[in-house]
């Protein structure tokens, strides 16, 4: 399936209505107008998959701030579920950020237990516990995969630049 990102309005609120539907989001209380505030927030990009207009699955990553590279939402529709899509789109979004920085961070919900071997198969590993983070009685672990401390990465060279030596 082909990731494309995700711009228009419509596609939005479809994949607000599609996370406020599905756990976690669902178990956190979190409806689809407080999902759809995850779309609109600068810095981010969200790049789908699509069977036909369907959004078949998602992933929202953010390039900016301490925690750049930080993965915001990854939410797979559930009939697609088991099939390597969740995968794939962890597979595009790490290769986009570790051109351009050493770290990938997500958070998953200490309930989310299906989640965190997902992550874990991976190569995500807990970085910190953040306490009734959302709610009271669930936390957010902190989960980071890296390719080692920020002073020796060198980001890629963005495509179409020489660096002026031929
Ligand atoms: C977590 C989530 C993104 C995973 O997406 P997915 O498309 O099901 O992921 P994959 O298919 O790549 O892998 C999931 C499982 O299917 C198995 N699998 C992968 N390809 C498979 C295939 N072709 N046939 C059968 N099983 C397969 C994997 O072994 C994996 O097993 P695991 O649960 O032990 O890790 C998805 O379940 C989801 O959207 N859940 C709800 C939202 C959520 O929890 N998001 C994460 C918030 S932090």
């Amino acid at each position: 399936m082909k990731i494309t990102r995700l711009r228009l309005g419509r596609d939005k609120n479809a994949a607000a209505a599609l996370m406020a539907a599905s756990d976690p989001w669902r178990k956190l209380g979190l409806r689809k107008e407080h999902c759809a505030k995850t779309f609109s927030v600068p810095f981010r990009e969200t790049w789908a998959a699509r069977e036909g207009k369907a959004i078949a699955g998602f992933v929202v990553i953010t390039m900016y701030g301490t925690f750049r590279g930080y993965i915001q939402v990854l939410f797979v529709a559930p009939g697609f579920r088991s099939a390597g899509l969740g995968e794939a789109l962890m597979r595009f979004a790490e290769a986009k950020i570790f051109a351009r920085t050493p770290n990938v961070f997500l958070c998953v919900s200490s309930f989310n237990k299906g989640a965190s071997r997902f992550y874990r198969r991976l190569g995500y590993r807990k970085a910190g516990l953040l306490k009734d983070f959302l709610i009271k009685g669930s936390d957010e672990m902190l989960l980071r995969k890296t390719k080692g401390p920020l002073r020796d990465f060198t980001a890629a060279r963005p495509k179409g630049k020489t660096n002026g030596k031929r």
